[in-house]
């Protein structure tokens, strides 16, 4: 089968209203997404990304009101985050309507959701008659897609379509955070940087040690390429690794070694986070053996940055 790569909304909605699974752009990263109401075409998503069922799925709506969808209620500050940051980066783990299966929430009875900020992926989700479930659409545990490219790399041949809308503008995932019952955790840091919650709603606590379902992004070992990724002080890692073939993301600087890339020469955070994905695919392609990282500065998207880098590099 030849990968079918097109710039056409209408055309990807004819294939997910049968049923179909179809690769859409978002902000962040692209999704592999299927009608949130139709458990087969979801389970269609877990059999492509060879996705474990006890991991749950985001989904996107068109507009906020669309919330009421899927969301049986929403708690205190929620409107006020909707209202700030939609469309935009932020997932809201929320009480869910019984209509959404339990194929795309693993069972529980919260669903995560949120209304993309791409205008492609807008436009296709207000066409539909439903939402879309979209995990990342890269197999599981892997890299997340920035790129059509990206997808077609790994995916193309196992899905009918791959909705180009360039690159992605964000470069890593939604924060996810969730309402639990007296007040929101934060589950995975993203496009969206705390600070910039905690300004609208006050203190977001961080999520405790995991129970399973392991929620967001959250076991251990994920966004990983092939190659072995350290992350620290990189001059000390090039000492202890002298010999091998070497390939470096840092921030700004360069380091004299096999591949050495800045993920922006201006320090922009931004910057930094819309290329990580792209970069950590770049040399997880190319000939070095091993992948050092700096760590970035904890604070606004670095935060993302640190823990992707910091799942990337976690033992297998
Ligand atoms: O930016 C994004 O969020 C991208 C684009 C495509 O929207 N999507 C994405 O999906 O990153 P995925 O599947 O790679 O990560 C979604 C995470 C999962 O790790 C899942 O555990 C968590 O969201 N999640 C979804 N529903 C949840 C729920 N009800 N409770 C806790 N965590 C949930
Ligand atoms: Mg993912």
């Amino acid at each position: 089968m030849s990968v079918h790569v097109g710039t056409d909304p209408e055309h990807a909605g004819q294939l997910l209203r049968r049923g179909e699974v179809v690769a859409i752009p978002t902000e962040t990263v692209y999704g592999l997404a299927a009608n949130a109401f139709d458990s087969e075409a979801v389970l269609r998503i877990f059999t492509t990304k060879q996705r474990p069922s006890f991991d749950p799925l985001i989904v996107h709506i068109g507009r906020p009101a669309d919330v009421h969808s899927v969301v049986r209620e929403l708690p205190p500050g929620a409107e006020d985050l909707m209202h700030a940051f939609w469309p935009g980066p932020l997932t809201l783990v929320l009480p869910k309507r019984p209509e959404v299966p339990d194929i795309v929430t693993s069972g529980l009875d919260t669903v995560g959701v949120r209304m993309p900020a791409h205008p492609m992926a807008l436009q296709l989700l207000q066409l539909l008659e439903f939402p879309l479930a979209a995990p990342s659409a890269n197999p599981f545990g892997y890299v997340s897609p920035t790129t059509a490219q990206h997808v077609a790399d790994q995916l193309g041949e196992a899905i009918p379509y791959i909705l180009d809308g360039g690159a992605c503008a964000v470069g890593v995932e939604s924060t996810i955070i969730g309402w639990e019952g007296d007040r929101w955790v934060l589950y995975r840091p993203g496009g969206v940087p705390v600070e910039a919650i905690e300004a609208v709603i006050g203190r977001v606590d961080a999520a405790m040690q995991q129970v399973v379902p392991a929620a967001p992004g959250m076991l251990e070992s994920h966004y990983a390429p092939r190659k072995p990724v350290y992350v620290g002080d990189v001059t000390t890692l090039q000492e202890k690794y002298a010999g091998r073939r070497l390939g470096v993301i840092s921030f700004s600087r360069s380091y004299t070694v096999e591949r050495s890339m800045a993920l922006s020469l201006q320090g922009d955070l931004a910057e930094a986070a819309r290329n990580l994905f792209a970069v950590l695919r770049e040399l997880d392609a190319s000939d070095v053996d091993v992948i050092l990282a700096e760590r970035f500065p904890d604070e606004g998207l670095g935060r993302a940055i640190n823990d992707r880098l910091r799942r990337a590099a976690a033992k297998r």
